[in-house]
């Protein structure tokens, strides 16, 4: 769906920024994905080099073991009642620092993640900025594998067209780390966020949305000419 190793020095910068934000004794929501890469490679240092002491609380499958090779002490999700500070990437951030997750199909562990935390920071490179959430980017949404025909009917009714997000090499669909398809939804301006995420999480079957809606406190954008860091009022 998107180049892993596309904007990787813009990616690099915001991560390590997010890695310098997080203190000693907190228990960090670490996302998925090549911007999370560099905030766990940072992470990684501090912890090493100055003796940072963290728990981190992870995503993904991919982000765990990139926590426990680089030494990042790694608690299981259900273990713990909140994380003092999240971080993930993002797929498209509009203006009211919404978002639009799951390029990698982590959205559902991201999401249960960034309600736990009391500090929630999104970090991207600045092609992830757009006019509107699915202006670039397709919406994923995670689906129970046995409801996959009563979804697709659903979403058919409501006139939207998506795509079930097939693997490569491999045959078959994508299967998520919670053994469940994504399908990929295509997003036309206008439309109501709040309403189409209620509509298409009402649909039995649907497991989490990829967005990401009323969750990011503070965006670090990376940009040509510099971090911006956009706040929610
Ligand atoms: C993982 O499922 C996603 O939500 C990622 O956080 C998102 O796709 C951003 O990934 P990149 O930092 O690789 O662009």
């Amino acid at each position: 769906m998107k180049s892993a190793s596309s904007n990787s020095e813009l990616k690099k910068q915001a991560g390590y920024w997010a890695a310098d934000q997080v203190n000693n004794g907190d228990v960090v929501g670490v996302g998925t994905g090549s911007t999370v890469f560099f905030f766990i490679e940072r992470l990684a240092e501090r912890v090493n080099k100055e003796g940072l002491k963290i728990k981190a609380v992870t995503t993904s499958f991919q982000s765990s073991c990139l926590c426990g090779e680089l030494g990042i002490p790694v608690l299981d999700i259900s273990s713990v009642k909140y994380v003092d500070i999240a971080v993930d990437g993002a797929d498209n951030i509009d203006s009211e620092l919404d978002v639009i997750k799951g390029g990698g199909a982590a959205q559902t562990l991201e999401k249960i993640v960034a309600a736990m935390a009391k500090k929630y920071i999104i970090i991207a490179d600045e092609s992830k900025s757009v006019d509107y959430l699915g202006e670039t980017f397709m919406l994923p949404v995670e689906v129970l594998p046995k409801a996959l025909s009563l979804v697709s009917e659903r979403l058919d009714g409501m006139g939207l067209e998506y795509a079930l997000r097939m693997g490569k090499a491999k045959d078959g669909p994508v299967v998520t780390d919670n053994g469940n398809f994504v399908i990929d939804i295509k997003l036309k301006a206008p439309y109501n966020k709040a309403e189409l995420n209620s509509s298409i999480t009402m649909i039995p079957g649907v497991v989490e949305t990829g967005f990401f809606l009323g969750y990011a406190q503070t965006v670090c954008l990376a940009c040509k000419d510099g971090l911006k860091f956009l706040n929610r009022k």
